[in-house]
């Protein structure tokens, strides 16, 4: 499985890339919001940082205006993926952009029905939002797994199951054993993977052994 980071916070990216896990980035504009920078700059930086697919949304409603939008922001850099709203004016948008060879990434996607239309439309990826299901008491990786099993039935389809809205490590840990293509994870869910209470523990013994250790037994430093 894929990780991507879903951030808009280069130094956030910046951290999370050394520790080479990161294959991709995706923003949206509540996440440019928070860091208070323009969408352009902030993507032609992200791009500098992580040579991956680099998803860009657009705010347009319309289909026309969304394939404008689509065609601008695939100018900004090679590795940039037009993110599209799921709806009727989004699914065309998705098969006119993917017909001129941009890829897509359909967001917002909460049923397998939403993601069974963009594999029709040929996006690349489709994001199913699992923790804004959980939100309202629906079983977020429930749909997961239904998309993958459609997906699976069809092996014409190409769209990418990439795993959105990740709130924690279960999350995680459920979409790679669902075999999802990719998950987006924010910074503090990549944080918490590779953190655990026993390995603190185990480093602390480790380092009070050490100091019991000669010191002209240790190799030099
Ligand atoms: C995905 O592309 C979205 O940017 C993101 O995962 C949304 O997550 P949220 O529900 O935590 O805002």
């Amino acid at each position: 499985m894929k990780f991507f980071i879903d951030s808009a916070d280069v130094e956030e990216i910046r951290k999370a890339h050394a520790m080479g896990c990161v294959d991709g980035v995706t923003t949206n504009p509540s996440l440019l919001a928070k860091v208070g920078r323009g969408l352009e700059e902030t993507i032609r930086e992200i791009c500098s940082i992580v040579d991956g697919p680099i998803s860009a949304e657009c705010v347009s409603n319309e289909a026309d205006e969304l394939i404008k939008e689509g065609r601008s922001l695939a100018k900004i850099h090679d590795n940039v993926v037009v993110k599209i709203p799921m709806g009727v004016e989004g699914m065309k948008a998705t098969k006119a952009l993917t017909a001129e060879g941009i890829r897509t990434n359909v967001t917002l996607c909460f049923s397998a029905n939403q993601a069974l239309l963009c594999a029709k439309a040929g996006a690349t990826y489709v994001s199913p939002f699992v923790g804004r299901l959980d939100d309202i008491s629906q079983d977020g990786m429930e749909l997961i797994s239904n998309i993958l099993e459609i997906y699976r039935n069809y092996e014409h389809f190409n769209t990418q199951v990439l795993v959105a809205s990740v709130r924690n490590p279960v999350h995680v840990l459920q979409a790679a054993r669902l075999g999802a293509d990719v998950a987006t994870l924010p910074y503090n869910v990549i944080t918490q993977l590779a953190n655990h209470p026993l390995t603190d523990a185990g480093i602390k013994k480790f380092l009070a052994d050490w100091e019991k250790v000669p010191k002209a037994a240790r190799p030099p430093a």
